[in-house]
């Protein structure tokens, strides 16, 4: 029987977009997981979706001016799409906003509304009068009990990191209008966690496996005791308290809602369902999630290890039907460029930015080798650019590309016999036979980073390999080695492709393809020598372009520029003079009125354009991400504003030699031009 499997990772707020941290900490060790698992042969499931609800995403909706449906919906379909586009292959992606989820939601509650597992509490809470709603969690700011930073949260310091709650804060006031809150009666549903303190004890005893961070945390909130946790908040978004389940305790629950952290965890649940529904077996989701044979495995960052590891539990052990987490892999956090990563201040790489640039597997490549497992890592792009060109370029692609070139030039393009064996050969040989079950015990153990570095390492002894066995020597001088140690590069590739599958799922279905070999394959294939004598390959092409200075350059200094600027916000708000520039600095930018000659799609990308412009008496090729505003034909004959002294960059392998001006607002974006025709070229001052 295959082993059955049901993975989630934490549902990402629909209030941004993807970035790196979240890619390192719960999407991208689960992908490959998931993808190792498939190979495999186990019957799993990969769940995940967008957390709908929230504070924050109300918070965003105001500053915005808009619903937040709106957000939501924005962020959950891009979201939902650079995920793809990277290969993190979820089964599926619901989202909490989704009628199945609140039902699923509210039934939970109600089942353990039945079964007594709440208790009421009637007490004062932070209430805005201007506004006229309560403020739960994030709508209130105040300075920290704790540091003094003046700009906490109701739950929580950013600036300190304590967990704190609205009444702690010195000086509360309204996220919304500023205004001083005044205490008001309400009554919420706690869940006693106390209550089940010795169960989740016992259960996680049984888990000494567990990594040291959720397990040293856990104990920590053991040690504490376990408190009471409010699971309702006064908010008009987010699931609502079910009106049935309140009347047995006689409370109104006009504007009740579930806690964002009740309904989430839940989704896991409910976007099961869907993935059910939509296989047409509307009831298969409950062999994931009932049955004991089950091995439930949560990948999520370090900030979520009590929701899943004490809460959700807690939850699910109230509940009675479900089954308990048998892993919750959690990672630490990845920095950037030495500095921690901030999304309210733009100090991240955001995956859809990335994927209009570079391609998913360096991304994949680099961060696997460098996961937070188990502590703060850094992602440099320097580093990703080496990495990219001196492991991916120069030894895997290198050795992919030298193998196929060698069978397309010397035996026709078909695979050479495999003829005597010499001690070089059979360490190849042995070393691809215990590849499969060495490199898949690290992923199962969650051991990523090892994976990579010993998959790397495969390739880097096939690389000695054919630079020992000199086949273009013995072509002369020994024609029968020469074959075997062709035949053998390729039996290696095409292992290769196996074992690089979950890491570089792009690469290996071009490898495959390549090597004509696009049938079924599984995991334990790669051990053998399964490519047959005379077997015809297609034409190599080249995997991994190298990645130029400038590509990396242009990122490096967008993030210096982001930390030098919120520097300049945080220490001297007055000094609005270090924004100002002089008239020289202003000349330094050449800017001219170019004529656009062509346009075109670039390939695999939904935003950019490739353009051909014309100024004086030069022509230019520019990139631009504008395809989503304008098509292709109705720019032809444009004149446009381009800056033409900037450097050249690459972007998804097109070269771009300027930038087009252009006025944005949100969603809203236009070209900039100019009133009077005037000819290309033109100097603009
Ligand atoms: N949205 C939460 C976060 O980004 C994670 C929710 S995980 C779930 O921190 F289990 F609640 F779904
Ligand atoms: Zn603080």
């Amino acid at each position: 029987m295959p082993e059955k499997l049901l993975v989630t990772s934490a549902l990402p707020y629909a209030n941004g977009p993807i970035h790196l941290g979240h890619l390192a900490g719960a999407y991208l060790p689960a992908d490959i997981f998931v993808r190792y698992h498939r190979l495999k042969g186990s019957d799993v499931v990969y769940i995940c979706g967008s957390d709908e609800h929230g504070v924050p995403i109300m918070l965003r909706a105001r500053k915005e001016g808009v619903s937040p449906q709106k957000i939501v919906d924005r962020y959950h379909e891009m979201n939902k799409k650079s995920f793809a586009d990277f290969g993190i292959s979820f089964d599926y992606y619901g989202r909490t906003s989704a009628p199945i989820h609140h039902q699923t939601s509210q039934d939970f509650f109600r089942k353990l509304a039945k079964k007594n597992e709440f208790i009421l509490k009637k007490e004062k809470q932070l209430y805005d009068p201007e506004a006229k709603m309560f403020l739960a969690d994030r709508f209130i700011r105040g300075v920290c009990p704790s540091c003094g930073y003046e700009e906490a949260y109701g739950d929580q310091c950013e600036s300190c990191g304590s967990s704190l709650s609205p009444k702690d804060l010195k000086n509360p006031r309204s996220a919304i209008t500023d205004a001083k809150p005044v205490l008001k009666e309400t009554t919420h549903w706690y869940l006693p966690l106390a209550d089940y303190q010795k169960r989740l004890e016992k259960w996680i005893a049984g888990h000494r496996e567990w990594k040291q961070n959720a397990l040293g945390q856990i104990q920590s909130w053991f040690n504490d005791g376990l408190k009471d946790r409010a699971v309702t908040r006064d908010l008009p978004w987010g699931v609502a308290v079910p009106e049935d389940a309140a009347r047995q305790y006689g409370v109104d629950v006009q504007g009740k809602v579930l806690y964002v952290w009740f309904d989430a965890p839940i989704g896991y649940i409910s976007a099961t369902k869907e993935w059910a529904l939509e296989k047409g077996k509307e009831d298969l989701w409950k062999k994931y999630w009932q049955e004991k044979d089950t091995r439930l495995i949560h990948f999520i960052g370090k900030d979520n290890i009590v929701f899943h590891c004490i809460i959700f539990p807690a939850m699910l052990m109230a509940h009675g039907d479900f089954v308990l987490p048998d892993n919750v892999p959690a990672n630490e956090f990845l920095n950037l460029e030495g500095s921690k990563l901030s999304t309210s201040r733009n100090y991240a790489v955001w995956l859809n930015d990335y994927l209009e640039k570079f391609e998913p597997d360096s991304l994949r490549y680099v961060l696997a080798g460098n996961l937070p497992e188990s502590r703060d890592t850094d992602f440099s792009w320097k580093d990703f650019q080496a990495r990219h060109n001196n492991e991916l370029a120069d030894i895997l692609g290198n050795f992919i590309n030298r193998t196929t070139t060698f069978i397309h030039k010397y035996f026709d393009g078909k695979t050479p016999p495999l003829a005597k064996l010499d001690k070089m050969d059979k360490e190849l040989i042995k070393r691809l036979e215990k590849a499969p079950e060495r490199l898949g015990s690290l992923i199962n153990k969650y051991k990523f980073k090892a994976y990579v570095r010993e998959l790397m390492d495969l390739a880097r002894f096939a690389n000695k390999y054919f630079n020992d066995k000199e086949p273009w020597k013995t072509r002369k001088s020994d024609a029968d080695s020469c074959a075997s140690t062709i035949n053998l590069c390729l039996q290696t590739v095409c292992s290769f492709s196996v074992l690089a599958d979950p890491l570089l799922p792009f690469t290996s279905r071009k490898i495959r393809e390549m090597l004509n070999i696009e049938n079924r394959y599984d995991w334990h294939d790669a051990s053998s020598l399964s490519i047959k004598k005379d077997h015809p390959i297609n034409k190599p092409e080249i995997l991994f372009a190298k990645i130029e200075d400038s590509a990396v350059e242009i990122e490096i200094e967008r993030l210096k520029s982001v930390l030098q600027s919120s520097e300049n916000k945080n220490d001297k708000p007055e000094q609005k003079q270090s924004d100002l520039i002089n008239i020289d600095t202003f000349k330094k930018i050449d800017l001219r009125i170019g004529e656009i000659i062509e346009a075109e799609k670039v390939e695999k990308s939904d935003r950019l354009l490739k353009l051909q412009i014309k100024l004086d008496g030069e022509q230019r090729q520019i990139v631009a991400g504008i395809s989503q505003r304008y098509q292709p034909r109705e720019l032809i004959g444009k004149k446009v504003v381009v800056v033409v002294n900037l450097e050249p960059v690459t972007m998804r392998g097109v070269k771009s030699e300027g930038m087009l001006l252009a006025a944005i607002n949100k969603e809203n974006l236009t070209l900039l031009s100019v009133l009077d025709d005037i000819p290309s070229g033109s100097k603009i001052s």
